[in-house]
């Protein structure tokens, strides 16, 4: 396996690079956008393809790396369902899995530092974010954070993760590197309280004064979104109307991008061809079995919120498929339009 923990000196936060093996896909939790330069420089000479970028949570201290690693490598953006970022990829709940070839993180919902805050676990490790830190916890006083929802998540989840599980934060502001729970439960003194009270009296009372960055992270990291209105603008994207009278013309291929996992839990779209977005740029090549479909018939590519599905019709185009479209919005607003004009 593959594992990177890097380091932005500036805001003290860890990002994380894994991958199973030299020339596989990749993904980074938590990258920094001053550093994408650094990742990327990275990537190449470990011959990896970024496949997914993550955010543990809406970051306050540091703008965050997500758009512009998508902007730069294609890579699906990740986030919590909660988050209040304007366009990721993909959103994640408590349960689901984020894959890579060869790799698998478990996803938790550990609220308290920020509602959208997640953890991921990995065989022998869990990425916290800023939930557990090293001997300390996550502030709680901004951002929707909830002592007590904190208090719920480390002791209910993250501590009943085994005591050898290799504990990796999103930050260390002391140039500790890696803990495990084990450790924590003993030493964190954050932790060496006897009720949910006592935690909500201890969180409350740390008059911290607020991320020197806050003012101009939060609303960049809320604002990532690919834009697409520039694919609108070049004739590019077909409304949900449009949309649905495509979907029975011959003429038309309609192409479902999500996961495999995606599609079982929101559903399928009738007829659609299924190329997961990690195998489409392979499919869309000259030689590849959607380049032929997409010479025959019109191309429309398909996602949950129409960002994948944005990339997707410009790696088509840029290989002449000309008539190759997207549905913006993407399935969440198809359904949503759908669904208020039955109502009414
Ligand atoms: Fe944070």
């Amino acid at each position: 396996m593959i594992f990177r923990q890097m380091f932005d000196a500036t805001s003290g936060t860890y990002s994380y690079l894994l991958a199973c093996r030299r020339g596989g896909e990749a993904l980074i939790i938590d990258p920094v956008l001053e550093k994408v330069g650094r990742y990327i420089e990275l990537l190449n000479e470990l011959d990896l393809r970024l496949l997914k970028a993550i955010d543990t949570h809406l970051h306050a201290d540091h703008i965050t790396g997500l758009g512009a690693l998508r902007d730069r490598t294609q890579c699906i953006t990740v986030m919590g369902e909660q988050s209040k970022a304007d366009v990721v990829s993909t959103r994640v709940n408590d349960g689901d899995k984020i894959d890579v070839d060869g790799l698998s993180l478990g996803v938790i919902h550990t609220p308290g530092h920020t509602d959208d805050s997640y953890s991921f676990t990995m065989v022998d490790r869990v990425f916290t974010g800023d939930t557990l830190l090293i001997r300390s916890t996550g502030r709680t006083d901004f951002q929707n954070g909830d002592p007590r929802a904190q208090y719920e998540s480390i002791f209910n989840r993250l501590l009943k993760l085994p005591d050898q599980t290799l504990v990796y934060p999103a930050h260390d502001y002391k140039g500790e590197t890696v803990s495990t729970i084990g450790e924590e439960k003993a030493f964190n003194p954050r932790l060496r309280v006897q009720s949910v009270e006592q935690y909500v009296e201890l969180m409350n009372n740390l008059k911290l004064p607020n991320p020197k960055m806050m003012d101009v992270a939060v609303p960049a990291n809320t604002k990532i979104g690919l834009s697409q209105g520039e694919v609108a603008r070049r004739g590019w994207a077909v409304t949900t109307a449009e949309f649905t009278h495509a979907i029975d013309r011959s003429d038309v291929a309609i192409v479902d991008i999500r996961e495999t996992s995606e599609q079982e839990e929101e559903g399928t779209v009738p007829g659609a061809l299924h190329v997961p977005y990690a195998v489409l740029a392979e499919s869309l090549r000259p030689r590849g079995a959607l380049h032929q479909n997409g010479v025959a018939k019109k191309l429309i590519f398909v996602c949950t919120f129409g960002e994948r599905s944005a990339m997707a019709v410009q790696l088509a185009q840029a290989v002449g498929l000309d008539g190759a479209r997207h549905l913006h919005g993407g399935l969440a607003e198809w359904r949503s339009k759908n669904q208020s004009a039955r109502k009414s």
